[in-house]
């Protein structure tokens, strides 16, 4: 038996309390914040591994824990994904020049609760492809969140999501995914970002997970580069990203990681 009393379906998804969705709420507003709070240091000339440095002292001022330091070795406190890296981009040297978007992803441990989002942010002047395609990606992503209801499927999450996206002739990226997480960070399901209505497990009440796509301007496929870490798109195209961790709710959906301060959205800030 669980310390809480909670169960875990036939798919191996947890599903929580009600107690749990305050830990889950502290933790994502926490990691919201971040993001709020360091749109002030995204600028031309800005080198990514300043920016990661910000984001780490602002998870020790609030007194929680970096959930990527020591993740598999990953050894930084963000993921900070320019232009045509897909995800898990590795903060550095290298300075953003004007029109280059990225997207910054943080994830935050707070009295044992993860807290996980990411939203794009742009170096100087946005370029007017760029802007639209991070506009499909934001409304993928809000597409697939009206998808969550107690007796939906994640089919049904992933297909709001891909067909949104694809009937902006963008694509979804295949080989990432969103993830159950709670008490831990990575934790079944995969959740798609593309699918067919009616298929994989059904949504409870007390499931918590991510929802997190990657919109590609060209095709989908993706590779590793040689640090093990960085996705890019194949053909070079432009990519996007948004991620909020969520719950089903019994009448519907409820965002841990929506933004305090109203700028999750691109053209909030
Ligand atoms: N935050 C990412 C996600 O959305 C995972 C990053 S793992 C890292 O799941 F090690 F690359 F940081
Ligand atoms: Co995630
Ligand atoms: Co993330």
């Amino acid at each position: 038996m669980r310390k809480n009393g909670g169960r875990t379906t036939k798919d191996g998804i947890r599903i929580y309390q009600q107690a749990d969705y305050a830990g889950m709420h502290v933790a994502g507003k926490l990691a919201a914040r971040i993001l709020d709070d360091i749109a002030a240091h995204v600028f031309v000339g800005q080198t990514t591994g300043e920016i990661d440095r910000v984001i780490t002292q602002m998870v020790d001022d609030a007194g929680a824990k970096s959930a990527t330091i020591g993740y598999k070795g990953y050894q930084h406190a963000s993921c900070i994904s320019v232009n045509h890296v897909v995800c898990h981009g590795i903060p550095g040297d290298k300075k953003l020049k004007d029109g280059d978007i990225l997207n910054i992803d943080v994830t935050v441990i707070v009295d044992g609760w993860f807290g996980d989002t990411s939203r794009m942010f742009v170096a100087g002047k946005l370029p007017r492809k760029a802007e639209r395609l991070i506009q499909v990606t934001y409304d993928a992503l809000m597409k697939g969140i009206e998808a969550v209801k107690p007796g939906n499927t994640f089919g049904d999450i992933g297909h709001a999501i891909q067909v949104y996206a694809e009937s902006q002739r963008m694509s979804v990226v295949r080989d990432f995914c969103g993830h159950g997480l709670g008490e831990v960070f990575h934790a079944p399901p995969n959740v798609l970002h593309y699918g067919r209505p009616g298929t994989g497990a059904t949504l409870e009440e007390g499931m918590f997970f991510t929802i997190e796509p990657m919109i590609n301007l060209g095709r989908p496929e993706t590779k590793i580069l040689a640090d093990d870490w960085t996705a890019v798109t194949r053909d070079k195209s432009l990519t996007a990203q948004f991620e909020h961790s969520v719950a089903v709710t019994a009448d519907g959906v409820e965002i841990f990681t929506l933004s305090p301060a109203g700028r999750f959205h691109p053209t909030y800030g």
